[in-house]
């Protein structure tokens, strides 16, 4: 008998590009998921559409009808199970989630981050990388944990920072990296390859010594 495909749901707040690369990859049969149900907290987000072209059910949770964080992400939580989630992909969902919530799907819940973890936490990493005037630049899928962007890292992807590059630029290739990335990791997950064990990354049974770095153009690992 085979095993029912692992149930994603995948939370947004606005473009779902990265939710685009799962659907993409799940249509393209690389993607062993149910991809489930998509949450924004935000009704204006595109990627709802994206979701409802690609027959996944859609919703909307907005936070401005709670009156806190604790109370937004219960009901969060319930959703969430309502689907009988096995794994959280969050992807631009823009939100700082309590430490309550995070705890719960502590394993079973994964982040994209734009930028080469731990440089960077926290938000306009681009601006940032260029400020800097850093000649590299990425992004990370980590498992979520308490501390803001600072969970296990898993993959990243990698780009070199051009000369005259600006915010946008960069942001766009970056992009172009976090869409191989996350599709293989949400991967291995939904294949039972990866787990998290205390603070260390498991792939295939074995602890990650360092994440996996890919940089642009080089091929997917198996
Ligand atoms: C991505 O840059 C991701 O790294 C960050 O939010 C952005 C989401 O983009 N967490 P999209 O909505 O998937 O296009």
């Amino acid at each position: 008998m085979t095993a029912a495909p692992a149930r994603v749901v995948v939370l947004i707040s606005g473009g779902g590009s990265n939710l685009q690369a799962l659907i993409d990859a799940r249509d393209a049969g690389t993607l062993p998921a149910d991809l489930c149900a998509v949450i924004s907290n935000r009704a204006d987000a595109r990627g709802l559409a994206r979701a409802r072209e690609a027959g996944i059910a859609a919703e909307v949770l907005d936070h401005q009808a709670y009156p806190s964080r604790e109370a937004y992400d219960t009901a969060l939580r319930q959703r969430i199970e309502a689907h009988g989630a096995g794994l959280v992909v969050l992807a631009g969902f823009m939100r700082i989630l309590s430490d309550g919530l995070v705890e719960h799907f502590r394993g079973r819940m994964l982040n994209i981050h734009p930028s080469l973890l731990p440089a960077h936490r926290g938000l306009h990493t681009h601006r940032r990388v260029l400020e800097a005037g850093e000649s590299q630049h990425g992004c990370s899928v980590h498992f979520v944990t308490p501390a803001l962007d600072a969970g296990p890292v898993i993959a990243q992807g990698a780009v070199a920072v051009r000369p005259g590059d600006t915010a946008d630029a960069l942001a766009a290739r970056v992009q172009v990296q976090e869409h191989r990335i996350y599709p293989l990791v949400v991967r291995w997950f939904a294949e039972g390859r990866l787990e998290l064990a205390g603070e260390r990354v498991i792939l295939d049974g074995r602890p990650m010594a360092a994440p996996l770095r890919l940089h642009a153009g080089e091929p997917l690992p198996a």
